[in-house]
């Protein structure tokens, strides 16, 4: 597996805690960011996971064409067969997704397809919903709209926060997600249409 984040890297760390563990028949060859700093980079150097800082170019939202390619050979070279995005905060477009189509999942901090896109917990307390969770699911050409593998609930309190609600989502999330990558990573997964069938649920 290849990891893609922006961020503190906590799922990283969820994920790469359930490999040791043996809980997924996986390894991860590689993790890139496209900011400097990210948590998860060093939290992957800890684990003596290479780990690289990929330079994302003008733009806020997407990289730029050269920096697309820069991610894209970086994982070809580390010869992974999955992308998995941890928290990386940019659309991936076009030549990625072809690279790497069918291949590329994604966590999302809300049950989908409810609340896409920015702090997917924050629009959910303001919303006023009862029940909140999180989204694994492939990534296609949309934001947040690719078929779902799984989604896990946490309730939302009366006296929730964005903080406090983003910390018990989070902890679904550091569940969900390794729960998810052992499935596909034993092949337990099958797609048909927007539909995603765990064999062994
Ligand atoms: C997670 O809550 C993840 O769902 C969210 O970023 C956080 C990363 O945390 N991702 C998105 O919002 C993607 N649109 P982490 O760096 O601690 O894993």
């Amino acid at each position: 597996m290849g990891v893609l984040g922006s961020g503190k890297g906590s799922n990283f760390v969820a994920i790469a805690d359930a490999i040791a563990a043996g809980k997924i028949p996986a390894e991860i060859a590689v993790v890139l960011s496209d900011v400097e700093s990210a948590g998860i980079l060093a939290h992957a150097r800890d684990r003596q996971i290479p780990a690289q800082f990929v330079p994302p170019g003008k733009f806020r939202t997407k990289l730029e064409e050269a920096a697309e390619h820069a991610f894209v050979a970086a994982l070809q070279n580390a010869q992974v067969d999955l992308i998995v995005l941890a928290g990386f905060m940019r659309v991936l477009k076009g030549d990625f997704l072809r690279a790497f189509a069918g291949r590329i999942v994604n966590i999302h901090p809300s049950l989908l397809p409810s609340f896409p896109g920015l702090e997917g917990w924050k629009q959910a307390l303001d919303y006023g919903v009862k029940v909140a969770g999180c989204t694994v699911h492939f990534v296609d050409a949309g934001v947040d709209s690719g078929a779902i593998i799984g989604q896990q609930t946490v309730p939302v309190r009366d006296h929730d926060t964005a903080e406090t609600l983003h910390a018990r989502i989070h902890a679904a999330e550091h569940e969900l997600y390794p729960k998810c990558l052992a499935a596909l990573a034993r092949g337990e997964i099958a797609v048909a249409g927007r539909r995603v069938i765990w064999k062994n649920p």
